[in-house]
């Protein structure tokens, strides 16, 4: 430990940039899950930042009295309990922006993935069907004249918009507030969008206000041509009531990057043959993953050195320092 450098805790399975740069910079301490069981006493109270790769309660801060920071690594924040943070005066930050392109990219890829069933053809191909078999299947569904329902039409949304105009399709959005700089039909109720469109992506952040929002009636709003495209938080799907419509065929096909127990997939949505399922990799390209790690850090020296956050979350942009 040095004196003059502040004590920095890296929690979960940190990334390896944020790793490296925090043990340069920092005094460093790693532990793999926020358990308080893991922190002495005399630890806890040293530590002043956290670079969070794991979940963070209300308890686990509140074991840590000197604590003035928390970077989490991601820009959805739904694991770490801001609101108690905030009321602690502990700045929260997350990784908005770096992401958003990278995210969008891989969304209209898993919606093409989804109605052309590319993964299935390329498997086809390898198995070497095509020889034996002739040409893959056609496929029951197309990009082609469907209406785009977007669910969240923050950061990432809009870039997934933009994308999807340049497709030739009709984006509808729903969220709590009408955005004033977009001409997209807005609906203010979720349902009333599911049924106006049929091809519904969800890019909501997690948490209570969105937990199993995509419920069966809204499946149903969406029809037996429906299409579901998750990316957001798991959470924001009903599972079990997704597995019945998909089975059932009252909407036509999902694809998945987020689940509501990762890394656990439940086995229905994997035997189903109408789905599409990724392993939350969104985000996950190097030099992504990379400006993540940098803006996690930059975050934690510029709070760490009495100068305002770069990226604080919104229940603490309150408290955040004014530039000087
Ligand atoms: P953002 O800019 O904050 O956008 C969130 C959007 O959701 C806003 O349009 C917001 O509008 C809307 N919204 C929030 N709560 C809502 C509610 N209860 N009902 C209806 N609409 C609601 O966030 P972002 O940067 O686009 O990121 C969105 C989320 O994507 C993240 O929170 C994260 O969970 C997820 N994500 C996933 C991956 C991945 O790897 N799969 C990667 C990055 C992000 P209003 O406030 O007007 O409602
Ligand atoms: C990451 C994400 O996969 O930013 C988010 O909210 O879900 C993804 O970019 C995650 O944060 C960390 O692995």
């Amino acid at each position: 430990m040095s004196a003059s450098r502040p004590t920095v805790l890296l929690a979960g399975k940190v990334h390896p940039r944020v790793r490296a740069r925090v043990e340069t910079d920092f005094d460093a301490i790693s532990i793999e899950t926020a358990d308080p069981e893991l922190l002495d006493e005399g630890v806890r109270s040293r530590i002043r930042g956290l670079a969070a790769a794991t979940a963070i309660s209300a308890d686990f801060i509140d074991l840590l009295p000197n604590l003035e920071v928390i970077a989490n690594f991601g820009v959805g924040y739904d694991s770490v309990d801001a609101a108690h943070a905030a009321r602690r005066q502990v700045m929260v930050t997350n990784t908005p922006d770096v992401l958003s392109d990278e995210v969008a990219d891989t969304t209209v890829g898993l919606l093409l993935n989804t109605v052309r069933e590319l993964p299935k053809a390329e498997a086809y191909l390898r198995a070497g069907r095509w020889e034996r078999e002739g040409a893959y299947p056609l496929t029951s569904l197309s990009l082609r004249g469907r209406t785009v329902g977007i669910f969240g039409l923050g950061r990432i949304g809009l870039a997934i918009a933009r994308r999807l105009e340049a497709f030739g399709l009709p984006i509808h959005y729903h969220t709590r507030n009408k955005r004033t700089d977009v001409a997209y039909p807005w609906h203010a109720r979720l349902i009333d969008m599911a049924a106006a469109v049929d091809t519904l992506i969800v890019v909501v952040p997690g948490g209570a206000a969105t937990e199993k929002a995509v419920n069966a009636e809204v499946l149903d709003a969406l029809g037996p041509q429906g299409v579901l495209i998750s990316v957001g938080r798991g959470t924001t799907i009903d599972e079990p009531a997704l597995i019945e419509a998909l089975s059932d065929r009252r909407i036509a096909a999902a694809g998945l990057d987020v689940f509501a127990r990762e890394p656990h997939v439940p086995q229905a949505l994997i035997d189903l043959p109408n789905t599409c399922l990724l392993p939350h990799v969104a985000s996950a390209s190097l030099s992504t993953r990379n400006a993540m790690a940098d803006l996690v850090v930059d975050n934690l020296a510029a709070w760490l050195a009495g100068k305002p956050a770069l990226t604080p979350v919104p229940e603490c942009a309150g408290f955040d320092r004014k530039p000087g």
